[in-house]
């Protein structure tokens, strides 16, 4: 079962910054997912929200920003922690970062409505001009249109199925719309990451990935059930990895 580090260790570090992602790769984490969005002047980047509201405490949408403004932010003013100043860091140099330690990434496009024309384009491009990294790329989106401009741009590029407010009653439409863009992965809410659940997934020939998994118990019981991969926000959650010095 891979054990993805979700958001960098974003237990340990402001969730998205590059202190995160390089703890993250520090504590051992070779597979990684995160967030892309898109700014004013169309640069990627990665943040959670499409707002900086719950991580700098001030409303403002990445979309209205410059990356010029959008860096002067504190992200890491929601970390109790530690709320040093921490910036959202570009796409670019998140994966400067994890890339050479990295055997699998899983880049989260937040398009909903397609509120960043053109994301798709350009995410494929920056993808396509990192050597070895389009084989290593897994696209989701909880946006089906997002995925469907995907598919349409490359017939190769491997997707991962993600859906708003999914129940084990919607899990059959959902396999479906997983399947119509070729899908290779279906990622899922803990929430409803049952056994039955899980072979349904497997039987349809889909990869199943459940997030957020914040406890050694839940992870085991993933384990248990055949899930194939787990987000969490602790990469050592099964012991495997600790900290160097
Ligand atoms: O990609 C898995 C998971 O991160 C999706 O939910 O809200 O944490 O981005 P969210
Ligand atoms: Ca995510």
């Amino acid at each position: 079962m891979k054990i993805i580090s979700h958001r960098g260790a974003s237990a340990y570090a402001p969730e998205n910054t590059l202190k995160s992602f390089k703890l993250a790769v520090e504590m051992g984490s070779k597979d990684f997912e995160f967030d892309v969005h898109q700014t004013k002047d169309g640069l990627l980047v990665v943040h959670h929200d499409y707002s900086l509201h719950s991580t700098s405490g001030k409303d403002v949408k990445i979309a209205d920003l410059t990356y010029g403004e959008l860096k002067k932010f504190n992200v890491a003013w929601h970390f109790r922690p530690d709320r040093s100043f921490r910036c959202v860091p570009r796409l670019e140099e998140v994966l400067d970062i994890i890339g050479p330690a990295a055997d699998w990434l899983n880049f989260e496009v937040k398009n909903d409505g397609n509120v960043y024309p053109g994301i798709e384009e350009k995410l494929l491009a920056f993808i396509r001009s990192k050597r070895g990294m389009f084989e290593k790329t897994v696209v989701s989106s909880f946006d089906h249109g997002t995925l469907k401009r995907f598919r349409e741009l490359s017939h190769d590029l491997k997707l991962a199925y993600l859906g708003h407010g999914l129940s084990t009653m919607l899990l059959l439409p959902a396999l479906k719309k997983a399947r119509s863009v070729r899908a290779v992965n279906f990622h899922l809410a803990l929430r409803i990451a049952f056994k039955i659940n899980i072979s349904r997934i497997k039987k349809a020939g889909f990869n199943a990935c459940v997030y957020t998994v914040n406890t050694k118990k839940d992870a085991l019981r993933m384990q248990a059930i055949g899930v194939d991969g787990i987000f969490t926000n602790h990469p050592d959650i099964l012991g495997k990895w600790t900290l160097k010095g």
